[in-house]
Parts: C-alpha cells; sequence; structure tokens
C-alpha cells in the first residue's frame, strides 16, 4: 500500500437556511414531488440568501477546519477553492475568501473543474506539498448555483442546491494517515453536454444574453447521466488501484451527490452495499464542488468516519472532469 504524503486534518462545512422543498417546485415549474423522488432522490435543497456570499460561506466551514486542526489562519500558506458559481468573476473567488478570512499569508487561487472542483483541489494540495511548496494548504469546495439556476427549467432547476465544505491538506503525521492513492481525468470534447453559454469574453452581458438564457446552466441530462456512471466507475478503479486496494476494503464511499441512481451505480461497480455509501443528496441536492466536503463534515463530525476509516470520494462534473480520492483517516 501506498505510503501518503499528506494527510487530511480537520472538516467545516456551512449549508444556507432556507430550504426548497419538492413541493415548492410543483408551484414553480410542471413537476411533481414523486418524480423528483424517484428520477433523482432530492427532496429539498438549501438555497443561499443575499448575505450568504460564498466568501461568506466558505470562511464559516474554513474557520471549523482550523479549528478542528488545531492550526491558525496565519499558518495557512495556500488556499486552493473549487468553484464553478464564484461570487464574481475577477478576483478569483480564492482572493475574497482569503481577505475575509484572513488567511493573509496564503497565496489563494481557484481550481476550476466544476463538481470535481473539491477532488482536484486536494490533488493539487498534494502536489504542492510533495513539492514543497506548501505545509497547510486549506482546500475549498462552494458554490451558490441557485444563481446560475433557471428556474424556469424543470430539467434542471429542480436539481442544484448551495453551500460549503472544506478540509486542510497537511504533510502525512505518521505515514500511515492521509491520501493513498488519487487520479483526475478530463475530456474537454464533452463540454457541450453542461456548460452555461453566456457572461465570458465570447457572449459578454447583455439584454439579448438575459433574454436567450445562456447565462443559467443548460444540461444534457440523459448523456450526462451515461457519462457520469461510467467515468465514476473508472474512477473508482483507478484510484483503488493506485492505493493498491480493492473495493471490499473501503469502509466508506463518499461519491459526488448528483443523482441517487448515480450514486448506486457507483456503489455497485465498486462492490459496495448501500450502508457503507454515504448519501446526503435528498437533502441538500447537487451543491456541485461542496458536495463531497459537506459529506465528508457530516461523516466526520457524526462519528461515520473514525481513525483508520478506510474513505474513497469520487467526483463527476461539467468539464467533463472525473476524479477521485481514497484516504485512510
Ligand atoms: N419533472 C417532471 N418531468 C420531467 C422533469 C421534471 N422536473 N424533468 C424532465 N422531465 C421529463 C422530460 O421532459 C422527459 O419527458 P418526455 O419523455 O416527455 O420527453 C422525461 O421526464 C424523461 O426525461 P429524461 O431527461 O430522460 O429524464 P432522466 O431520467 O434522465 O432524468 C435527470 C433527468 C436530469 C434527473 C438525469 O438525467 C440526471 O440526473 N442527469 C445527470 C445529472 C448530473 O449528474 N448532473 C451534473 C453532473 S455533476
Amino acid at each position: 500500500m501506498k505510503r501518503p504524503i499528506v494527510e487530511l486534518a480537520g472538516t467545516g462545512r456551512y449549508v444556507p437556511e432556507r430550504v426548497l422543498t419538492n413541493a415548492d417546485f410543483e408551484r414553480m415549474v410542471d413537476t411533481s414531488d414523486q418524480w423528483i423522488i424517484e428520477r433523482t432522490g432530492i427532496r429539498e435543497r438549501h438555497i443561499a440568501s443575499a448575505e450568504e456570499t460564498i466568501a461568506c460561506m466558505a470562511t464559516s466551514a474554513c474557520r471549523q477546519v482550523l479549528e478542528a486542526a488545531g492550526v491558525g489562519v496565519e499558518e495557512v500558506d495556500s488556499l486552493v477553492v473549487g468553484t464553478a458559481s464564484p461570487d464574481r468573476f475577477l478576483p478569483s473567488q480564492a482572493c475574497d475568501i482569503q481577505k475575509v478570512l484572513g488567511a493573509n499569508n496564503a497565496a489563494a487561487f481557484d481550481v476550476g473543474a466544476a463538481c470535481s472542483g473539491f477532488l482536484y483541489g486536494l490533488n493539487v494540495a498534494e502536489g504542492l506539498i510533495a513539492a514543497g511548496t506548501g505545509k497547510n494548504v486549506l482546500v475549498v469546495g462552494a458554490e451558490r448555483l441557485s444563481k446560475i439556476t433557471d428556474y424556469e427549467d424543470r430539467t434542471t432547476c429542480i436539481l442544484f442546491g448551495d453551500g460549503a465544505g472544506a478540509t486542510l491538506v497537511r504533510p502525512s503525521s505518521d505515514g500511515k494517515r492521509g491520501i493513498l492513492g488519487n487520479y483526475q481525468k478530463t475530456d474537454g470534447r464533452l463540454g457541450d453536454l453542461l456548460y452555461r453559454s453566456s457572461g465570458g469574453a465570447n457572449e459578454p452581458p447583455s439584454e439579448e444574453m438575459l433574454k436567450g438564457r445562456g447565462y443559467f446552466i443548460h444540461m444534457a441530462g440523459r448523456e450526462t447521466f451515461k457519462s457520469a456512471v461510467r467515468s465514476m466507475a473508472d474512477a473508482c478503479d483507478q484510484a483503488l488501484s493506485r492505493a493498491g486496494l480493492t473495493g471490499d476494503q473501503v469502509d466508506l464511499l463518499i461519491p459526488h451527490q448528483a443523482n441517487m441512481r448515480i450514486i448506486e451505480a457507483t456503489a455497485k461497480h465498486a462492490g459496495l452495499p448501500m450502508d457503507r455509501v454515504y448519501v446526503n443528496i435528498d437533502r441538500y441536492g447537487n451543491t456541485s464542488a461542496a458536495s463531497i466536503p459537506i459529506a465528508l463534515d457530516e461523516c466526520v463530525r457524526s462519528g461515520r468516519i473514525t481513525a483508520g476509516s478506510i474513505v474513497l470520494m469520487v467526483a463527476f462534473g461539467g468539464g467533463f472532469t472525473w476524479a477521485s480520492v481514497v484516504v485512510r483517516w
């Protein structure tokens, strides 16, 4: 088994208070509670208020991480942020989180990998530490998808929610705890299956852009679903093989929470019964880059993950991107 270079120390999360239920969507678009539950597994999702910016949600999650890890904010040397829905485009989201958090000794930057952003961030953090560039790397996944969701499009609006989660990556304390294997992959040829066409330099904001609704997330659901099932299976295999592990040695699978049927297919591929799979999609919907760190924090704080637990995290998202990390807690 691989000797880990880095470990994860401390977790944190922030989920907005306001909840949108399936019953709320029945009043907004032509849908039903039954359809949403059967096709996605989602019952409700949390929606940020005007004050609950990504900078604010992520800072709250990061403060919990630092407290749990016993690390001072001035000791953070890098802040890596995965998001597809930043508060603004310039400066990067990481800069605005750094400012609110007061992590003034850190280099702060975003990783653009959509729903895989948090796991890409963990992999970048491992690289920084392996290269001797970092010792305390905060990794964040945070989204305010409600701001880029088309609430007139029933095929996407029922899926997404807001929130933030984080962890700290640092050198492995005993050479046993930490990341045992990881993997990341991209297929940009499939980018037009899940995208936002305007708002960027190609189609700057205009009245026409707003009428065309290109500012919002567009998704070819069925094709995305099929790719997600295939890619998350690939990601499980690759990380486990790099760690020298097999599925039956995994104590807990934390998959990206996009669709209950994708989660079940991923678990089946990895040979894991559902009681070794963490599911919170019913409460949060798809929070993109925030979904895995929110779930991780829930598992750590509820005792579902304890010292020595082998945890496999696997994600898939726009790009398409996919990634996996297997860690001994
Ligand atoms: N309520 C009721 N009916 C709906 C609906 C809704 N909210 N959304 C779509 N439908 C309808 C469709 O219009 C279609 O009707 P038709 O047969 O008359 O054309 C029917 O349901 C089936 O649509 P389809 O898109 O095939 O449904 P699906 O079973 O694939 O489920 C998703 C749709 C979006 C839930 C599913 O494709 C999915 O989860 N995709 C991947 C999501 C994902 O992973 N996204 C992000 C990656 S991080």
